[in-house]
């Protein structure tokens, strides 16, 4: 008794002690990335007096350098901006289907879907990304083109050191292996990278400083686009010149929610993430699920649950909006996640097999939404942008320097067959010619009174809308601070598999509890790379995830 009071009061008269790991804090700005040289040639775009759209081109271009996992120039993604006078707009630059797609192109002679979505030059759709850095740069952007691409240039040029995870990473990669160019760049054919050595990429620099001269005319329409269609000729490729000359961005609505209180602006269709998190949040708003305690078997279960119900609505539902009806007001009415809360047993895992996709549609009606935006405090951006899996496709554009995706892979090659991912997915995400696959990328703005108050996305696949998800109720309802809500252990659920995924630091007795509770239990590493910013008390809070080697600097 007097150790456990002699505690209280030490804690009490302590108000420094600071009970978990720190987020880095700074007035002005802030950039979180996933790796350090990119966070620096953004933090320098914005010391220079360019905003966030600048800074946020900058960093796009840095990563295609210094993170070849998933930084690219072959891929394509999401730009979320919330502008410093109130307004918002969503850039879709998200990969498209080549014109010679076609449903069942990736099913063998068996009638089973082949390994061609995953790796190789038949996995590549048609690249956004470099048309997305560009539109933003041009609308919202306030610097020179040339300087955004300067930094990226000069390491890819010069080269960089080779960071611990990356020199593991190259090494590690089977994919890179199986092709002579991405194995002679980014594995030295065999002499593997040590951590400390330069990666210098000629190539890259030299496509990239052809974009700085030209524009994202030259990758689409110029020499860049040329290569890149001979090569995909050569191998056996779908991408040509008059797919790269067709590719456009889109302007879309962000998708807008509520949740205690708060207003959520984040990725509409083609992106699965924004409606799977706003329909999550809202059946798990008002079942007190946040009594128990962040990490507690009865907390996760809730949000396991909400989970399992999304994925399975996912699977039905969810696809490019401009071929196929997505029916997201249904997804997100009142009505219907009341229906799905009600659907859950707080005691019992409730089987995936004996739930099947919901009915939103007849909750659905064809009126247009608004919401209304408030007062402003500064511009903030959110991109999630990617190859879809690590290195993507694996090819490297020979003599071009850059990673190709396999986003062909985000389709249901087989409508009801698990993809790369487990995902089962339907005939709205079937492929067709000049169709975005669907995606589960979820970059993410929340406001509170009005006002900034979290930027928030993640990497992960499926696992990308969880985590956001996590993230947002780590903070909102467990109140942590936005380090510890990014660090915090992660759990996923995505209907099918049936299978609840822990990561190991929920303990072995949170596990049997779950188990207890019917959960098939798939203990896993690392979900997640979370990059966030907490606009709180005047201060900008960065976290970069303590799983990887991010980096959070500002001034
Ligand atoms: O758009 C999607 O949902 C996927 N292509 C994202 C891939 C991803 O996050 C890979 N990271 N682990």
């Amino acid at each position: 008794m007097g150790t456990a009071s002699t505690f209280t009061l030490l804690l009490a008269c302590a108000p420094f002690v600071l009970e978990a790991r720190q987020p880095v804090r700074a007035r002005h700005a802030m950039v979180v990335t996933r790796e350090p040289h990119a966070t620096d040639a953004g933090v320098a775009v914005l010391r220079a007096g360019g905003n966030a759209v600048d800074a946020a081109v900058a960093v796009g271009f840095a990563l295609a350098v210094t993170h070849p996992a998933a930084g690219n120039l072959g891929g394509g993604g999401f730009m979320l901006i919330r502008f410093a006078d109130g307004r918002a707009t969503f850039l879709d630059f998200r990969e498209r289907a080549p014109a010679a797609a076609s449903r069942d192109m990736y099913l063998g002679p068996d009638g089973k879907p082949t390994r061609d979505s995953i790796e190789g030059w038949r996995a590549a759709a048609v690249p956004g990304t470099v048309r997305g850095l560009e539109y933003a740069a041009r609308k919202y952007g306030s610097k020179p083109w040339a300087e955004l691409l300067a930094p990226a240039i000069r390491l890819a040029r010069e080269g960089f050191p080779v960071s611990w995870g990356l020199a593991q990473s190259l090494r590690q990669s089977k994919l890179l292996a199986r092709f002579s160019e991405s194995r002679r760049i980014f594995q030295r054919d065999g002499r593997f990278f040590e951590p400390g050595e330069r990666l210098v990429q000629p190539e890259l620099a030299a496509t990239l400083e052809r974009i700085a001269r030209h524009g994202a005319d030259e990758f689409y329409e110029g020499e860049t686009a040329r290569r890149l269609a001979a090569a995909m000729r050569e191998n056996g490729g779908l991408i040509t010149v008059e797919d790269l000359k067709a590719y456009r961005v889109i302007e879309r609505e962000p998708l807008r929610g509520r949740y205690r209180g708060l207003e959520i602006l984040t990725a509409p269709p083609p992106s699965s993430g924004g409606v799977g998190i706003l329909q999550m949040l809202g059946v798990l708003e008002g079942t007190g699920f946040e009594r128990y305690g962040a990490g507690s078997a009865a907390a996760i279960h809730w949000m396991a649950e909400a989970m399992r119900r999304f994925f399975a609505d996912r699977s039905e539902y969810l696809g490019d909006p401009d071929y196929t009806r997505v029916p997201v007001r249904g997804l997100l009415d009142p009505r219907y996640l009341a229906q799905l809360r009600s659907s859950i047993d707080p005691e019992r895992a409730t089987p995936s097999e004996r739930l099947r996709p919901g009915n939103p549609r007849q909750y659905e009606s064809a009126e247009t939404t608004h919401y209304s935006i408030v007062d402003p405090q500064g511009n903030a951006v959110a991109v999630t942008y990617t190859l879809n899996g690590g290195y993507g496709s694996g090819v490297t554009v020979p003599g071009l320097g850059f990673l190709l995706n396999n986003e062909m892979d985000d389709f249901a090659a087989k409508p009801g067959f698990p993809n790369y991912y487990g995902l089962v997915q339907g005939e709205a995400n079937a492929i067709a010619p000049g169709k975005r696959p669907l995606s589960s990328m979820t970059p993410t703005i929340v406001l509170r009174d009005g006002r900034l108050y979290m930027v928030v996305g993640s990497p992960g696949g499926p696992r990308i809308i969880t985590t956001v998800l996590q993230v947002i109720v780590n903070v909102v309802d467990f109140g942590m601070n936005i380090q510890e809500a990014t660090d915090w252990p992660r759990f996923h659920h995505q209907w099918l598999p049936d299978k609840l995924y822990l990561e190991p630091g929920i303990s072995p007795d949170t596990r049997a509890l779950l188990a207890a509770r019917g959960f098939a239990i798939e203990v896993t590493r690392s979900m997640g790379e979370v990059a966030a910013v907490l606009a709180e008390g005047g201060w900008l809070h960065g976290a970069a995830d303590s799983r990887v080697e991010g980096k959070a600097a500002g001034f």
